[in-house]
């Protein structure tokens, strides 16, 4: 097993290579009930509940997008509330990200906040968004707008959930892990050099190595920045793009495949403004394509992601502004870069 320290709101840990029901044994003891939240195509594989004299109620949502609506936040609610929730009680996530921020969301917000424990499932949610203590769900208005900065008491690892995933979600979740690799760890880039998916998930030990890494990378951004004041907006790497083909796809397309797209936009970019070298610029295409993620987008689509970048959270007062590297591991900002770096940095990139 594996402990890597978060120091964020609270202290907590994320334990990697554990069994979920026997690590999260300690962190019921003393409670009166558990809320286990988990998705529809999740629900089967809870079997063997944890050993505990607290109640345990299992309450299932919809999965993905779906589940983090208003209306599965208020029926949530409504369940701790029948149920008689208090201070001392419990809330775990098993599931994706979509499950990890839909139920950290109701832990922040019920009684002005109880523990809750993540139980990621997918990639993505072990690497990225059961780390960090971001959570929230979706307004009509758009994705994420409703939230809170609020940290779990313990996120578990159990790499067997990741036996089920789709290659697709695998696949998603490397390009948040080639991410990290890019802006902050270098060692993560030469073991995803030249490596296909399948080489990638049937290598156990590739996997753990890289789970580990990237947890770490995100483990100290997050506590040197919590509320993603400045030193926290480098995990947005390739995300200012890929945020705006996200909405562009209606989200037909996952948040890692976007984010492939937009780590090459980023490349791109830096490449054309002169600061990043060629080489380094076709590395990031040829190891995301050789992991099976998407690395181009239509041209045509260039004026409504433009237009899609600019109402991004990370633009700020009007001017764009884009995460970069110089180097593997060395960011730096690109600020109101010009329309025309931009266009040329998305043309090299269409189908
Ligand atoms: N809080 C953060 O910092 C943060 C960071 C990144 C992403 N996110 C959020 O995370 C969400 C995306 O997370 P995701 O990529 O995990 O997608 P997801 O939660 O939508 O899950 C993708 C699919 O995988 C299924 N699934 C989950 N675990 C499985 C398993 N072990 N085997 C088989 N199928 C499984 C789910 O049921 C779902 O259909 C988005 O809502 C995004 O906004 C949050």
């Amino acid at each position: 097993m594996e402990r890597i320290s978060v120091s964020a709101d609270r202290d907590y840990e994320i334990l990697i290579e554990i069994n979920w029901q026997k690590s999260i044994e300690p962190y019921l003891n003393n409670r009166g009930q558990v809320a286990v939240i988990v998705s529809e195509t999740m629900r089967e594989r809870i079997t063997d509940l944890p050993q505990t004299d607290a109640q345990i109620h299992i309450f299932t949502v919809p999965d993905s997008e779906a589940g983090k609506s208003f209306a599965t936040y208020q029926k949530l609610l409504d369940w701790l509330g029948a149920a008689g929730f208090t201070r001392n009680d419990l809330v775990i996530a098993v599931g994706g990200g979509a499950v990890t921020d839909l139920s950290g969301f109701v832990a922040s917000t019920w009684l002005r906040g109880i523990d809750w424990i993540a139980v990621p499932t997918t990639l993505a949610a072990m690497v990225d968004a059961a780390v960090g203590g971001k959570t929230g769900i979706n307004s009509e208005y758009g994705k994420n707008l409703i939230g809170s900065f609020y940290s779990p008491i313990s996120v578990l690892v159990d790499l067997s959930w990741l036996d089920t995933l789709s290659d697709r979600d695998f696949a998603a979740g490397l390009a948040e892990v080639l991410k990290s690799g890019f802006i902050a760890d270098g060692q993560i880039v030469e073991l995803l050099k030249a490596k296909t998916l399948s080489e990638v998930r049937t290598n156990q030990a590739l996997t753990l190595e890289l789970i580990s890494r990237t947890v770490t990378v995100k483990a100290k951004v997050v506590s040197g920045d919590f509320k993603e004041s400045f030193d926290r907006e480098i995990l947005n790497y390739g995300h200012t793009l890929g945020h705006a083909i996200e909405l562009h796809s209606k989200y037909m397309l996952r948040h890692g495949e976007c984010v492939s797209i937009g780590l090459v936009f980023a490349a791109n970019l830096a490449n054309q403004v002169g600061i990043l070298s060629d080489e380094i610029t076709t590395l990031h295409v040829s190891i995301l394509e050789r992991l099976g993620l998407p690395v181009s987008y239509e041209s045509r689509h260039w004026p409504e992601l433009r237009a899609n970048m600019a109402i991004d959270k990370k633009s700020r007062s009007g001017t764009l502004r884009f995460v970069a590297i110089s180097e593997i591991g060395k960011t730096l900002r690109i600020e109101a870069p010009v329309e025309s770096d931009l266009l040329a940095a998305y043309e090299r990139l269409c189908s």
